[in-house]
């Protein structure tokens, strides 16, 4: 198969390339500037917010993985995070249409749940969050995740282009991790109610967003479908459900199903069960392991 990642230049594009390479998938990096992890990988120069370089970059793939953007709101105005990430997310997705490319792997995140970098500390309508909870997204990056996964669907309805979107939480990347080991050590339960303790290490997207290149999705009539995919842990130590009733007090919200925290104490408060069902995703590392 040969697959094109967008942003294969960026933290989360090289492990993914490097996934991809190491289960014999040919790679093409479309990218505003080489890799400096894979600098034997082809690479294609490409200012995705240009429709037309976004449709030359990518017009031979079988698949994309369009991992291109700008990944959080602390760096730039909100108006160009906006700005970009929709048109260069439109632009892939009618790239793709044209060129009757059959799937798109979308590097979506947790964020656009609403919870994580948002102002409003939701409380969620039950737990852990699965993919049937609503998303409640009230912030400029997370807008553009949560949209570009709205386009990706309704591509997947209009055109029958299939479309894994894969929310992944916050990444925890190698590069970084003299700075993890110290978030670890001072970790407490303080802002669980915010982002629910939900984080991911890098070589375990790469593992979802492989698995996403082969999904099955058997004839459906609309091929879409979107997966959390999260350590499976938290990050905090002690069971799940504590941290939980901490954070939300008498607002706890009811566990669906019942027994969820009981079969495992220490399970991540978003839901991973689809992605294992679906994809066969299974997390290799926890913070435990840094
Ligand atoms: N890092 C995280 O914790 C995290 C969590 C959830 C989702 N995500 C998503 O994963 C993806 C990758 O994130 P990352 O952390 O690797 O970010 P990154 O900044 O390291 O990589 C993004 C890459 O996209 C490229 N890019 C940006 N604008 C482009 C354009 N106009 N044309 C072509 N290429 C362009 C950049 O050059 C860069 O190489 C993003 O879509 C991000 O939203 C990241």
């Amino acid at each position: 198969m040969n697959v094109h990642v967008t942003g294969g230049s960026g933290l989360v594009g090289g492990y993914a390339i490097q996934e991809l390479l190491d289960h014999g998938i040919d790679v093409v990096n479309v990218d505003l500037h080489p890799s400096k992890k894979h600098p034997k990988v082809p690479f294609r120069k490409a200012d995705l917010t240009d429709a037309g370089a976004t449709r030359r970059a990518i017009r031979d793939a079988e698949a994309v993985v369009h991992l291109a953007a700008i990944p959080n709101p602390n760096n730039d105005p909100g108006e160009r995070v906006m700005a970009v990430n929709m048109v260069l997310t439109h632009n892939v997705l009618e790239a793709v249409r044209e060129s009757k490319i059959r799937r798109i792997v979308y590097g979506c995140s947790e964020s656009a749940s609403g919870f994580g970098i948002h102002r409003v500390e939701h409380v969620p309508l039950y737990v852990p969050i699965d993919e049937a909870h609503p998303s409640w997204p009230h912030e400029t990056y997370s807008f553009t995740k949560y949209f570009g996964e709205v386009m990706c669907r309704e591509y997947a309805r209009a055109d029958k282009i299939e479309v894994v979107s894969l929310r992944y939480g916050w990444v925890w990347f190698r590069e970084h991790e003299d700075a993890l080991r110290k978030t670890v050590r001072h970790r407490g339960d303080q802002g669980f109610r915010r982002h629910l303790g939900a984080y991911v290490f890098a070589e375990d997207v790469g593992q979802a967003i492989r698995l996403s290149l082969s999904y099955d999705f058997a004839g459906a009539a609309m091929p879409f479908e979107a997966f959390y995919v999260l350590a499976a842990e938290p990050i905090y130590s002690g069971p799940t459900l504590e941290a939980i009733r901490n954070a939300f007090g008498d607002a706890t919200p009811p566990v669906k199903p019942a027994d969820y925290f009981e079969k495992n104490p220490r399970a991540s408060a978003f839901s991973i069960e689809k992605a294992r069902r679906l994809l066969g995703y299974e997390p290799q590392f926890t913070c435990e392991d840094l």
